[in-house]
């Protein structure tokens, strides 16, 4: 395994992979866990004032989510998850002494904990002493909790820098501000969050969602005493938003320390986030449902990249695939074009290429007699639809217009 240890905020991680605020970082002894099953660090699930009060935290909490409806989380083919669970069940105190026990135990392991407060100076300054006297090194404020009416403040550059402020006036730890997916410009934000203090930005939070509807029961799910609220939507559903995200930080505010957070499910997805600009990967949803042993995918991918690439190190490979992505379409080259080519030794005949290219398309795939397809060069654009939904790897493949060879090759 390559050395894949970074600085993140002034401490040295054995890895960039933490584990993201959730139910995987509620309490010390899971933070213990993890730590020792290979997470580089921990950002902890928020804790909030309202963890005193004396109700129930709801039940059930969470949905699982796929695409054609919605199921029960357990089965295999989801790809998304809702969640109603915005709060720790334990009141604050013991809360924060069970991380501080676990940064006795493991000082030489990130812990940052996150909180999340109203919109109310006092409380953030409370909150964050009490993170300084559990031993945080840092701090993430958590202003993009889905659970709102309202918008929630990571909207406002005004109220983010002015949260900024606030902790800064009562602790000298390193602040991160995790930010959501709704905001209009949240490279905007992250940005004004960077010149107003911020040490760092991490995103993005779960987005708004609806679970779903529970055929079964003709309820909304998940279903609290015959009811619903909006739920915090996480998992791989996400990630192409909250890599958008990033990317867009990355592009506003170069080199400055981010986290990126959503839908990460595999080694693959985390090496991504860090080539559109993210110093540390968190991840919650896929630990849940999978557990802490994911983290050694996640290392071995990133050491394998290393090795192929010959980078040095993890920080040389930060930020590399900013600049291959266009933040419009305008910008990109119109000479490049493309004709498909099937290859019938490959082919299985299913169609799925002809229907789509006839209904979702430019009408340049046809079927023999015998079911075998043909693509007419003249009417294709190379656009790409039919290779996604061929079953076969490598059965459909492009080249350039001009470029004859593919039919000589064989290619349909
Ligand atoms: C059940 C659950 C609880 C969460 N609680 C918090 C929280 O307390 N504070 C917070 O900032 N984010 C919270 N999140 C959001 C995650 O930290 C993360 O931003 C989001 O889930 C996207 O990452 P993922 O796709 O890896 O889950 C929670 C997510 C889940 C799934």
């Amino acid at each position: 395994m390559r050395d894949l240890s970074i600085d993140f905020l002034g401490f040295h991680c054995k890895n960039p992979f933490f584990l993201a605020a959730s139910p995987v970082a509620r309490t010390g002894e899971m933070v213990c866990r993890a730590y020792e099953a290979g997470w580089g660090g921990v950002v902890t699930k928020s804790i909030s004032l309202d963890q005193d009060l004396p109700d129930h935290g709801l039940s059930p909490r969470f949905v699982g989510v796929r695409s054609g409806g919605a199921d029960h989380m357990l089965q295999r083919n989801y790809t998304g998850m809702g969640n109603i669970d915005f709060r720790i069940d334990m009141p604050v105190q013991e809360t924060f002494d069970g991380f501080a026990r676990a940064k006795r135990q493991h000082p030489d392991h990130m812990l940052i904990i996150s909180i999340k407060c109203q919109y109310q100076k006092e409380d953030w300054q409370i909150m964050a002493r009490r993170c300084a006297d559990a031993g945080a090194d840092a701090i993430e404020a958590c202003l993009s909790c889905p659970d709102s009416s309202g918008l929630p403040v990571c909207c406002s550059a005004e109220a983010v820098c002015r949260v900024i402020g606030w902790i800064r006036e009562a602790t000298d730890l390193p602040v991160m501000v995790k930010l959501g997916g709704i905001c209009d410009s949240v490279g905007a934000i992250a940005h004004a969050a960077f010149a107003g203090g911020a040490d760092a930005v991490s995103g993005i939070n779960t987005l708004k969602a609806v679970g779903g509807w529970n055929p079964t029961t003709a309820h909304m799910m998940p279903t609290v005493a015959g009811e619903t609220a909006v739920v915090g939507l996480s998992g791989g559903m996400i990630k192409p938003t909250a890599q958008y995200c990033i990317y867009e930080m990355a592009r506003r505010s170069p080199g400055k320390p981010l986290s990126g957070i959503g839908g990460v499910t595999c080694g693959l997805d985390a090496l991504e986030y860090l080539l559109l600009g993210a110093s540390t990967v968190q991840v919650a949803t896929q630990v849940m449902l999978e557990g802490y042993g994911i983290v050694e995918d996640l290392q071995l991918t990133l050491s394998n990249y290393l090795q192929e690439t010959g980078a040095a190190c993890v920080g040389d490979i930060v930020g590399t695939a900013v600049a291959q992505v266009q933040p419009s379409t305008g910008a990109l080259s119109r000479r490049q074009q493309l004709r498909a080519g099937i290859d019938l030794s490959k082919c299985i005949r299913c169609g799925r290429c002809y229907v789509s290219c006839r209904d979702g398309a430019y009408q340049a795939i046809q079927l023999d007699g015998d079911r075998l397809p043909s693509v007419d060069r003249s009417l294709c654009a190379g656009c790409g639809l039919c290779r996604i939904v061929c079953p076969v790897p490598g059965a459909i493949r492009y080249s350039d217009a001009a470029d004859e060879t593919c039919v000589r090759d064989g290619l349909n």
